[in-house]
């Protein structure tokens, strides 16, 4: 996710997307630049970038003459595609400089487009998919800004939200959206475009609603909406009655919460370019190894901490079922000290959404010293983990602003599954079908996490009831066991109740005798091959009179009347997917309880978001 802001209207543009951006960081925060347009000063315009975050573009701002100008665009960057550098940051331009551009999304044929402008002549400067998008509009301008993007958009594929400007038409900005928000702020006299409405609040609470596929010509005394073909389109104005500081957690009153609700969005972006659209097999764009490579190794070592380890057991059960490798996972902080058996054969998994933490990048240092290769799982482009790692998958889920991670958990476990599959299909021991029918289901996995996630107000009236416990236990078996640790572990960040994830069949050795009626038993007794063993601990856990929670699979309760106390039906999947739909529920319960709780959920005591010392 990117941040994004244009403007036009009396005032001078600098400062409103200054202001605009410093709101719109939380989307995004490795670069940030400018381009304003002053068009009484003969159409010229200034660009100033920065690969530091929003501040270092304002002092730079501050230091020099303030560009004058009425019109501007704006843009804080979360990487895809290039690195965080001034060459790659937006705006991007084209040949003439006259038009200017910022984008939130990937152009996934851009590099199609880029060898076709450039046979045309046109040169490029970055790394970034963004940059061809101002270049192929040089090339169909005719005097109509608003035309040349429509004729330009109907070559991309891909997901965009874009502001754009051109010199030529000094008061107006075109925006268009494609699979990434948009929204158009209606001032007096004056009109703004952004990436979400959190920019816009402080200038105006009437926003006018583009569609997806749209493209809007914005000037301060007149808006416009067409389709990519240029038929007119009704605008859609409402009124909106935030506060700036429910607009950056679009309305929710936690960032946790709205990431848990960002997730099927999150499994999507994870998703993207992943899947062959034509053999349906996955594709894995940056991995830094071809299959000859992959098929190389003989073992394979995760490395992480906190819920990335736990993402790293899931990924464990799918790389062992679907490749037939054998995987250790362990702490990150257990792996650099134990002088730990990896060497050229072994395939070192470091997973770290951050790509920041000490201990994590200590094992992979260690990990490189005795030979092994690293791969890292990462959600930050130009991280430590992403620029040591000799390979990287990027879990491209936007930045997480709530410490307890939630959607980039989904979206690790999303890449871990992606990676087993492709190791599967490189050792030649996947079969085709199998491979297709599983990134089939993770494709239409999203409309079950909208499911799942419809399940808050049960998990909501629970917490009511659960949120006095002093102990938990959560209880799982096979890939759900390490959902369960999840579970128990986002409880104990968020609503600081001692709450312990264990293996459902290691209960009755030692942890029963935690057990009594205030101790509720969290079970995860989905559909699964072990459900019915699942089911008798489940009957040793009631035997002691502790309130069992139960997850089961939609209309498959294994459950006697009375043996357990609250049910959570939960849509049924393919058991080497259900972590990704099992771990929804168990966010909203976390959550809803430290709410019961009043702690301070997106900040918990004694946590940082990246513990970047040992
Ligand atoms: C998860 O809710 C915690 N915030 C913490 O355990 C976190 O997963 C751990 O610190 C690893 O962070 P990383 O993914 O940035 O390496």
């Amino acid at each position: 996710m990117c941040g994004i802001i244009g403007y036009s209207g009396p005032r001078p543009a600098a400062p409103v997307l200054i202001d605009s951006l410093r709101r719109l960081e939380y989307r995004g925060y490795d670069s940030a630049g400018v381009a304003i347009l002053d068009a009484h000063g003969g159409g010229t315009s200034t660009v100033i970038k920065s690969e530091r975050k929003v501040a270092e573009l304002a002092r730079q701002l501050e230091d020099g003459a303030e560009p004058a100008g009425n019109l501007g665009i704006g843009h804080t960057r979360w990487a895809t595609h290039g690195r965080p550098t001034v060459v790659n940051a937006h705006p991007h331009q084209d040949c003439t400089g006259r038009i200017h551009l910022i984008h939130n999304g990937i152009i996934e044929n851009f590099r199609e487009l880029r060898a076709e402008l450039a046979a045309k002549g046109h040169e490029f400067v970055s790394e970034t998919d963004t940059e061809v998008v101002p270049h192929l509009i040089e090339e169909l301008y005719r005097g109509d800004l608003a035309a040349a993007t429509r004729a330009a958009l109907r070559r991309v594929h891909g997901a965009y939200a874009l502001v754009i400007f051109c010199a030529e038409e000094p008061d107006l900005i075109v925006g268009a959206r494609l699979n990434a928000p948009l929204v158009v702020g209606l001032g007096s006299e004056e009109v703004f475009v952004s990436s979400d409405i959190t920019a816009l609040i402080p200038y105006t609470k009437r926003m006018l609603l583009i569609g997806e596929g749209e493209v809007v010509a914005a000037r301060p005394q007149s808006v416009e909406v067409t389709s990519l073909d240029g038929s007119r389109i009704e605008p859609r104005i409402i009124t909106v009655d935030w506060d700036a500081e429910q607009a950056q957690k679009g309305g929710y009153p936690h960032f946790m919460l709205k990431e848990i609700h960002e997730q099927p969005e999150t499994l999507r972006q994870s998703l993207r370019d992943r899947v062959d659209p034509d053999t349906g097999l996955t594709v894995l764009a940056g991995l830094g190894m071809d299959d000859a490579r992959l098929a190389s190794f003989e073992n394979v070592a995760i490395v992480a901490c906190g819920t990335a380890w736990i993402a790293g057991m899931v990924t464990k059960y799918a790389i062992e079922q679907l490749a037939r490798l054998p995987v250790q996972v362990e702490p990150a902080s257990e792996f650099r000290y134990r002088d730990p058996l990896v060497d050229g054969r072994t395939l070192v998994v470091a997973i770290s959404q951050s790509g920041e933490t000490a201990d994590t990048l200590a094992a992979v240092r260690e990990a490189h010293a005795r030979g092994a290769t690293v791969l890292g799982i990462t959600n930050v482009v130009g991280s430590a983990l992403a620029l040591e790692a000799d390979g990287t998958i990027y879990l491209q889920a936007g930045p997480e602003i709530g410490v307890a991670a939630t959607k980039t958990f989904l979206a690790q476990m999303s890449c871990g599954l992606l990676l087993a599959l492709r190791l599967g299909d490189a050792r030649g021991l996947l079969d085709v079908d199998r491979h297709r029918e599983l990134t089939r289901s993770l494709l239409e996995l999203p409309p079950m996490l909208e499911r799942a996630l419809q399940l808050e107000p049960q998990l909501a009236e629970m917490a009511q009831r659960y949120a006095h416990a002093r102990n938990a236990m959560f209880i799982g078996r096979g890939i759900n066991f390490p959902v369960a640790l999840e579970g128990a572990l986002k409880l104990k960040e968020v609503s600081y109740i001692h709450a312990e994830g264990y293996a459902a069949g290691e209960l009755k050795h030692g942890p029963i005798a935690l057990l009594d009626p205030d101790v509720p038993v969290v079970a995860l007794a989905t559909r699964s091959r072990t459900l019915s063993k699942v089911v008798n601990n489940i009957q040793e856990v009631h035997a002691r009179e502790a309130p069992v929670v139960a997850l089961i699979s939609e209309g498959e309760n294994p459950f006697d009347s009375g043996m357990v106390r609250d049910v959570v039906e939960v849509p049924a999947c393919d058991e080497l997917l259900s972590p990704l739909v099992n771990v929804v529920p168990l966010q909203l319960f976390a959550y809803h309880i430290a709410v019961q709780r009043g702690c301070d959920v997106d900040q918990p005591r004694n946590l940082a978001k990246s513990v970047t010392v040992e």
